[in-house]
């Protein structure tokens, strides 16, 4: 292991990303939930109403009383209602990443509750190491899922997170969604988070969580391997050693009641037609007790995207049958009654996915009466939306993921009686679309990096330096010139979402265009050590950082900028060991992981197949 830095080596450099921004619109509530085997209803007398019997039962009971058309419409996330059995439309997709997000269908932000918790982003909270903060990050999610749910602004519970790829190639886009590169540490992230988002009581979940995607999902978009037609080259022994283990732990270790099979194809089979992985492994072996649900639109992917059934009616029976249960979109819904008629399936496969579906909704405690009176979670409400605890969690969780990456001229902690005055330079300094991860959602509050120094610096001269993150426009010899002048230099550089993003990997791990320029034309010009902040999802290549005497610290960013600031002036210690590893750009030699795979013959692999620490080590 030389050079590279792994998970656990204190050596280098490190990571972030970032929490929150942006309120929306104010508009009116939502329109309150519906629900099933209330008092006095006229369906309380069959079986699925009695909250005596195991929910098997119930599901199993109204799965056999719907006819067979309307059953086929349960196959999509937007479930209809079958009025005649008051059983109430559902809405199965949401998201809660790292905190509600607008990104499902399910979750709106229009009525009394306009903001929510946002907490860093995965990547930055893995770098704590501490399952017992990921566990209470998830359990704060389900607890304002419940509250917005209990005002009408949420149509299910059903929460599809986390992301725990793993993230191997450093370019991945979603890479920072993701708990990083190491399989015993996505695992216990997986587990953790799983538990708090689903809630600790037997009889009712909390929410029901999601984790996705199964399996080796870890490639957006690379020179035209789109995610949704690629296929990953996986050996066995990786797949069982590293890309599984974290959806073994969600569903094992977490009881996860639901893993959502992916876009792509391993060894040539789509995920979502693959019976070894959703039944055999997932229900078989690991004993999951849920639902598989497809990425959205996968199911029509495999015969459109891989080939691999000739007919839309072939590829929803190869589905059914693999073992999914919901697809994300319509296009089950809309092709199972001519697959049924074509004898390509049976009312028995349908019926299976129905059950696991219904059975979810009744462990939510939707057949039971109005949810919003359940006396386990009907007390939740906008107090309990962005409260003091949930909002200093968010605060604890940046403080403990940001990572020191170097501190060799020994310049930090910062003083503050000794820091009257510094220049703060780049284009991520007071940037909130820099400071957002995938799948944010509206935070409570909002500070950028500039904002949190403020409260610590009297005198700040400020300048972007360049004009975006992407930095084709930069003006070097002003932030130069400030620099020159100032006590202390404080730069926020990195990258954003129009850099690295869901559909958006990177082809470099350079900082953007003249970035690296302005850093080191500031340090030049700078009367001591400078300190570097980045802000980013994925890694970046810091070699030049690293070797410049003239840049004194290298820091992570984003946690929210007061987070970074009390960090900068040594209210708190920064963690010091990163979860995926930051490469030089040489190393990666433009191919992309898991589109070749490591031969498990070649035992002398090229460099280009070797990255991850996993390798370096052997
Ligand atoms: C909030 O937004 C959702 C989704 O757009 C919409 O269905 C609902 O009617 C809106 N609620 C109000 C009160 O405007
Ligand atoms: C299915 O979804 C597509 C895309 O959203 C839409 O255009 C189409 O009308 C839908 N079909 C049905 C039958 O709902
Ligand atoms: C930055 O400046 C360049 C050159 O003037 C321009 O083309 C680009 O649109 C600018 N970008 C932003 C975000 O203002």
């Amino acid at each position: 292991m030389r050079l590279a830095m792994g998970a656990a080596d204190i050596a280098a450099l490190l990571m972030m990303v970032i929490t929150p921004a942006l309120l929306l619109p104010m508009a009116a509530a939502g329109k309150p939930p519906s629900f099933s085997c209330g008092p006095g209803a006229a369906q309380g007398r069959y079986a699925f109403c009695d909250q005596r019997l195991p929910v098997e039962r119930r599901a199993a009971d109204l799965v056999a009383r719907l006819t067979l058309a309307e059953k086929v419409w349960q196959l999509g996330d937007k479930a209809p209602a079958v009025p005649r059995l008051g059983v109430p439309s559902y809405m199965w997709w949401s998201e809660g990443l790292h905190g509600l997000s607008r990104w499902g269908r399910g979750m709106h932000f229009n009525g009394t509750v306009r903001a929510v918790t946002s907490f860093p982003q995965v990547l930055l909270t893995a770098a704590s190491f501490d399952d017992g903060l990921w566990y209470r990050i998830g359990q704060a999610i389900g607890t304002e899922a419940r509250a917005l749910y209990n005002l009408g602004q949420a149509e299910g519970l059903t929460i599809w997170s986390p992301n725990v790829n793993i993230y191997r190639d450093p370019r991945w886009g979603r890479g920072q969604e993701t708990p990083g590169e190491d399989p015993v540490t996505a695992s216990k992230y997986a587990a953790a988070f799983v538990r708090g988002l689903q809630g600790t009581s037997t009889t009712t979940l909390q929410t029901s969580a999601c984790c996705k995607h199964a399996t080796a999902d870890d490639l957006d978009d690379w020179k035209g391997a789109v995610r949704y037609r690629y296929d990953a080259k996986v050996t066995p022994q990786d797949l069982a050693d590293t890309f599984n283990p974290p959806f073994r732990s969600c569903v094992v270790d977490g009881k996860a009641t639901c893993v959502m099979c992916s876009y792509n194809s391993v060894n040539g089979v789509p995920t979502c037609a693959d019976p070894d992985l959703l039944t055999k492994t997932i229900r078989g072996e690991w004993g999951m007790n849920g639902y598989v649900a497809s990425d959205c639109d996968a199911v029509a992917l495999i015969r459109g995207g891989h080939h691999y059934t000739p007919t839309d009616e072939d590829a929803v029976a190869a589905a059914l049958k693999a073992g999914m249960d919901m697809d994300c979109g319509n296009y089950t819904q809309v092709h199972s009654m001519a697959a049924l008629q074509q004898g390509k399936m049976t009312e028995q496969d349908v019926d299976k996915a129905l059950r696991n579906l219904f059975a979810v909704r009744m462990r939510l405690g939707h057949f039971n009466g109005d949810p919003r009176r359940s006396p386990l979670y009907g007390g939740l409400g906008a107090a309990d939306v962005c409260s003091p605890a949930h909002r200093s969690l968010a605060l604890e969780a940046a403080l403990d993921g940001i990572v020191l990456l170097k501190n060799d001229a020994g310049i930090l902690p910062l003083h503050r009686s000794a820091v009257t005055s510094a220049a703060v330079i780049g284009p991520n300094a007071d940037n909130r679309g820099a400071l957002l991860g995938n799948y944010f959602g509206p935070p409570c509050e909002f500070a950028t990096p500039l904002q949190g120094l403020r409260e610590y610096v009297k005198n700040i001269a400020f300048r972007p330096g360049c004009n975006s993150t992407s930095c084709d426009f930069a003006k070097i010899d002003e932030a130069a010139a400030v620099a020159g002048w100032s006590e202390h230099v404080i730069l926020f550089m990195g990258l954003s979402q129009k850099q690295e993003e869901e559909g958006l990997d990177r082809t470099s791990l350079l900082l953007p265009a003249k970035q690296q320029s302005l850093i080191a034309a500031v340090a030049r010009a700078a009367k001591r050590p400078v300190i570097l902040v980045l802000l980013t999802g994925g890694p970046v290549d810091v070699t030049f950082a690293k070797n410049d005497p003239k840049i004194g610290a290298i820091y992570p960013g984003q946690a929210g900028g007061l987070a970074i600031a009390k960090v900068l002036f040594g209210e708190h210690n920064p963690s010091c060991r990163l979860p995926v590893t930051w490469y030089p750009e040489g190393y990666t030699q433009g191919r992309f992981y898991i589109l070749e795979g490591p031969s498990a013959k070649s035992m002398h692999r090229p460099l280009w197949l070797t990255y991850t620490y996993a390798y370096l080590s052997i």
